[in-house]
């Protein structure tokens, strides 16, 4: 089992550029499924996640190599439908193969994707869906075979009760190749909502209004490949300005999405740093000492603050002249962290959806255990701006959505060490 080895006290400075973004690459690759033509994905993040991907691909009979961050799938003929379990569970994000199988199979077998990592993560709204898009879904022994009668799924108006970001893939990828047209109502807004339909829109999907709440595709006989950039990670962007703003000191994003990052940025900028951005290019110093910040820090759907940003953050207020409150509002078990925070000297206190955090005038040093990818990310955020040597363990959460981290945070001049 690695670990990450981190001495804090030293502030940062540097120039980073942006990883391409996970949770635009997954849906993207799972689309690559869809299309006959060879599809080329550059700035694809090297993951294990995206690996993952990859491997459900290939157990699919696509072809997936990678090169440096390039990716290069075919889908040109699949020699099944069927995922194995053990590869649903390695990624929870797997279940939007569902709607990228129906469309290009009429069919397919997955399981319920496993584990319990942010509190209980249903997939209600992804199976209602489907069925409402001619789907007959049987679940035998959390295995969930799915199958379209007329070996096609067909349009439909479909409301999401909840603007959830995988049921509104998993929808568009569906309806890409289902007869007819689909409308889909409070659809998640999340830039990499836009990313997955402008790369369907290179290979011949016909989607209307991403990007809004209401979203209209046509569905198409079949899809071509195309060539592909991925959009950068505004989350690993959130995450290291977080680190420099805890640490203290400066620091220059590029290759950053800044209009899809101004909901973090807005908020960050109420701790008294200095933020400059344009041209894709992020500046941020930090001052002596972060304020607090003084509204509630509510988590929301897109274009509100981004639940996958409230741990950095928190790992960055621990520390900040005054008290801030957090209320998270999309996952019931996203405070996991707090735990080893308050092992570094934190003072947070937790009440089910909201944490208080009171600023400290120093963490320190300790062993801890990451426990999810943006919890683990987290603590090295505390441990950065903590005296003495933490010990983080169970980092293969944070490689899951982090190129390189030891890399990334080295080159802004942090000391860490992967052991
Ligand atoms: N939900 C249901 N039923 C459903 C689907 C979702 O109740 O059928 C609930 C979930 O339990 C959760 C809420 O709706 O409480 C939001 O879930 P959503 O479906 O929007 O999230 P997701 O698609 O599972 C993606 C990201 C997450 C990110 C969320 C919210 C990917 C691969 N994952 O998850 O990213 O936190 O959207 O923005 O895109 C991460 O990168 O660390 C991460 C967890």
């Amino acid at each position: 089992m690695q670990k990450f080895i981190v001495t804090g006290g030293r502030r940062l400075r540097g120039e980073l550029a942006l990883q391409g973004c996970k949770n635009s690459a997954l849906p993207i690759m799972a689309a690559a499924l869809m299309c006959r033509g060879e599809c080329v994905l550059t700035d694809c993040p090297k993951l294990t996640d995206v690996y993952s991907a990859a491997r459900i691909l290939g157990c699919l009979g696509c072809k997936c190599s990678f090169e440096g961050n390039t990716a290069v799938i075919s889908a040109g003929t699949l020699s099944g439908t069927e995922i194995p379990e053990e590869l649903m569970r390695e990624m929870r994000s797997s279940i939007i193969f569902m709607g990228a199988m129906l469309g290009r199979a009429g069919e397919c077998c997955v399981s319920v994707p496993g584990g319990c990592e942010l509190g209980p993560r249903p997939i209600d709204m992804h199976l209602a869906a489907m069925r409402k898009m001619g789907a007959e879904i049987r679940e035998d022994g959390g295995r969930l075979i799915c199958r379209c009668p007329d070996g096609r799924p067909k349009g439909a108006r479909i409301t999401l009760p909840f603007p959830s970001v995988g049921a509104t893939e998993n929808v568009i990828l569906c309806a890409c190749l289902a007869e007819g047209e689909t409308v889909l109502n409070n659809a998640a807004r999340e830039p990499e909502i836009c990313d997955l339909c402008s790369f369907l829109r290179k290979c011949g999907a016909d989607i209307r209004g991403d990007g809004g709440s209401s979203i209209a595709i046509s569905g198409k006989e079949s899809l071509s490949g195309c060539e592909h950039r991925i959009m950068p990670d505004r989350i690993a962007g959130a995450t290291y300005l977080s680190m420099t703003a805890a640490a203290g000191g400066e620091m220059i994003l590029t290759n950053a999405c800044i209009p899809e990052m101004e909901p973090f940025l807005s908020v960050l900028e109420q701790t008294g740093c200095s933020i400059y951005a344009g041209s894709g290019r992020i500046f941020l110093r930090s001052g002596a000492r972060l304020r607090a910040v003084r509204d509630r820090i509510r988590t929301m759907p897109h274009p509100g603050f981004p639940t996958d940003a409230q741990a950095v953050l928190m790992a960055a207020l621990a520390k900040a002249d005054g008290t801030s409150v957090f209320e998270e509002n999309i996952f019931d078990c996203r405070y996991r962290h707090t735990d080893a925070l308050v092992k570094m000297g934190a003072d947070i206190q937790v009440l089910g959806k909201v944490a208080v955090v009171k600023g400290v005038a120093s963490l320190h040093g300790a062993k801890a255990e990451a426990t999810d990818l943006r919890g683990g990310a987290a603590l090295i955020t505390a441990a950065l701006a903590a005296d003495g040597v933490s010990e983080i363990t169970g980092i293969s959460h944070i490689d899951r959505g982090y190129e390189k981290i030891e890399e990334a945070v080295t080159a802004l001049g942090g000391r860490i060490v992967r052991r």
